[in-house]
């Protein structure tokens, strides 16, 4: 199931259209994974929260969308939305910490806003799972994108995921470095300007930084 992808024909409206028929699945209380919390210091010393998302987060996540640059935006849903849609941010902030899970990080000593969100979500295959990314503009560059990239791909895999896909627009260095970095890439195939890789985890990572 790939999030919101509405300018790409083909898979992309087929891709839409499951998303917006998913049970959202109260997240369950006694499945949040308190475990996956984690307390951040970012490589130019601010401090930072990471956890798992809330169904609370919903309004956290459509004042989040409202922050970012149209080119950030545009990067992580590949189309250019005036708001993001409260059902939307409302399936984005239910999830089964299972098959669906997402972390988002805030900043330790803020009112608890969200400045990053990494999730991943099912595919046909039960072994492989979709990822995304999103960094606010302001905090990118500080190595958190990488800390919520490796973090996802551990809870995914702790979960018993095997392989990973990303939709990535090809002039997305940043993210495709990310994915080459830390990745085994198996698949890559661009089609009108989106790269889509599927990928396993690199054996050699190091465990993800943090204090
Ligand atoms: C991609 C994204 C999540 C990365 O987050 P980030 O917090 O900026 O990432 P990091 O600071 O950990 O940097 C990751 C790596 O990108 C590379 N990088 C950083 N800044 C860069 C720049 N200006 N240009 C090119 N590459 C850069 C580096 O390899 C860096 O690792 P290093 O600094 O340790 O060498 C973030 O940029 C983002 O939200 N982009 C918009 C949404 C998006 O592209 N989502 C991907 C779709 S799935």
């Amino acid at each position: 199931m790939r999030l919101v992808h509405t300018e790409m024909p083909g898979p992309g409206a087929r891709r839409i259209i499951a998303l917006m028929a998913t049970d959202t699945a109260a997240a369950d209380d006694r499945a949040y994974p308190r475990e996956l919390e984690r307390a951040l210091v970012l490589r130019d010393g601010s401090r930072v929260t990471l956890r798992p998302i809330r169904p609370d987060d919903a309004p956290r996540l459509i004042a989040l969308y409202d922050r970012l640059s149209r080119h950030t935006a545009y990067q992580r849903f590949f189309t250019i939305m005036k708001r993001l849609p409260p059902d939307w941010a409302a399936m984005l902030a239910n999830v089964d910490y299972r098959r669906r899970l997402a972390l988002v990080a805030e900043p330790a000593d803020g009112d608890h806003e969200l400045i990053a969100v990494g999730r991943y979500e099912p595919t046909d295959d039960p072994a492989t799972v979709e990822v995304a990314f999103v960094v606010q503009d302001g905090w990118q560059e500080r190595g958190l994108g990488t800390i919520l990239f490796r973090a996802i791909l551990a809870a995914a895999v702790a979960r018993g995921v095997r392989r990973f896909r990303a939709w990535v627009l090809a002039e997305n260095r940043r993210m495709l470095d990310l994915i080459v970095r830390y990745g085994r890439v198996e698949q890559r195939r661009t089609e009108q300007g989106v790269t889509e890789l599927v990928f396993t985890p690199a054996p050699s990572a190091d465990p993800p930084a943090a204090r």
